[in-house]
């Protein structure tokens, strides 16, 4: 850290403050500064709960995913009693990583030397080191990291004195009750990258304001005007709005609509609710259909998202299903290139350092400025002396 000056982003920081409607946004250098995007990995990825999607991606005992979260290599596996684990991706022997991708497995063997582990994450064989040796094999598992399923939700933090999943995710489970989020089916996972920070990614989802102008033709007549954005005491913010036809799909492929979720009443089997998990998941929670995303920063000008499409289990046994399905995708897809624009647009305008903080829409864009507060937040404890 030489360049960036943290007192100037404290006191610019200091001024992303509530109410939403007087708050300034963050500063641009937290959306292109490299300096930052070391101390998000600290104070934003490191110290709070971070969304990782859905729990149908680890369905059977055995199947795991390696993945890398801002650099740290981890396991996210089900063990033989059918419970979630993350484990660091490092053999206790010499650090080899253990799993790559995506498959299942009975045991996990390091691919270096052999030691071999159960899934939860014991470890059973070292090869040729014997017990007379005095060696502990009980004191060289692998290195757990806590994670947490929550409404076919799943959720990973780094930090052991992290609070509670409940008190993170406090208020979320009543609001989103009438979606059934333990029904829904993954019915599509879809990665890409995109040349834009992470939360200029989450940003645009979460907002109203850009409909008009970015997707004119194609979802925006859809969306009426939202209601106010929830009060909430979790670490999330979410806000439902009308809508007429389904947002899940394009203006002109409404015709293609699959059942509504049955569990839906009669507000929110007319609208959606938009909702960011803070720090890195979001979601929509629309009519049929609920569609989320998760980002991850690879530099401070591209991301990592990933995108979910689920449906009600009932709706994906109807024999018309991936027909209509499919529309549902592609609706995903258009929005997501006329966002793509808008972003790669905007990130431009952020890198520049005559850039500066700016204001928030507080009816069309109060789950952004929400997340900006949050965020800025997180920065209290930041030491000038870095
Ligand atoms: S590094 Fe894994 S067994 Fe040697
Ligand atoms: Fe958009």
């Amino acid at each position: 850290m030489n360049n960036l000056d943290i007192s100037l982003l404290k006191q610019q920081l200091a001024e992303v403050i509530p109410p939403i409607s007087t708050a300034l946004s963050l500063p641009p250098a937290c959306y292109s500064d490299v300096e930052i995007l070391e101390l998000e990995k600290k104070y934003i990825f490191q110290a709070n709960w971070i969304g990782l999607g859905r729990a149908d991606q680890w369905q059977n005992p055995g199947d795991y995913s390696g993945l890398e979260i801002v650099g740290i290599p981890i396991i996210v596996l089900r063990d033989s009693q059918s419970k979630l684990r993350a484990f660091a991706n490092s053999c206790r022997h010499r650090g080899a990583q253990l799993l790559e991708g995506k498959g299942n497995c009975q045991v996990i063997r390091c691919p270096f030397h052999r030691w071999t582990y159960a899934l939860d994450g014991r470890l059973l064989t070292a090869p040729k080191i014997k017990n007379s040796e005095q060696f502990e094999y009980n004191k060289y598992g692998l290195i757990e990291v806590s994670i947490a399923e929550r409404y076919g939700l799943v959720f990973l933090n780094f930090d052991d004195k992290a609070n509670d999943i409940d008190q993170y995710l406090d208020g979320f489970g009543p609001l989103h009750a009438p979606w059934s989020f333990d029904d829904l089916v993954s019915y599509k996972r879809h990665e890409f990258e995109v040349n834009c920070n992470w939360k200029a990614f989450l940003d645009v989802f979460n907002e109203y304001y850009h409909l008009p102008y970015v997707h004119p033709d194609s979802i925006n007549n859809i969306y009426l005007t939202p209601e106010p954005s929830e009060e909430v005491s979790g670490d999330f913010a979410s806000q439902f709005g009308p809508t007429e036809g389904t947002g899940a799909l394009l203006e002109s492929t409404q015709q293609y609509s699959l059942p509504k979720i049955e569990s839906l009443d009669e507000r929110n089997a007319n609208g959606a609710r938009y909702t960011w998990l803070f720090p890195n998941m979001t979601f929509a929670a629309g009519t049929e259909s609920v569609w989320i995303y998760e980002a991850y920063p690879l530099t401070p000008q591209r991301s990592h998202i990933v995108l979910t499409l689920c449906f009600p289990t009932s709706t994906t046994q109807l024999s018309d299903f991936e027909h209509s399905a499919r529309y549902y995708f592609e609706r995903l897809l258009a929005a997501i290139e006329e966002d793509i624009e808008a972003l790669e647009n905007q990130q431009l305008g952020l890198n520049s350092p005559l850039a500066q903080q700016g204001r928030f829409n507080p009816e069309l864009e109060p789950n952004v400025a929400s997340f900006a507060i949050w965020y800025a937040r997180q920065f209290e404890n930041l030491q000038l002396a870095n």
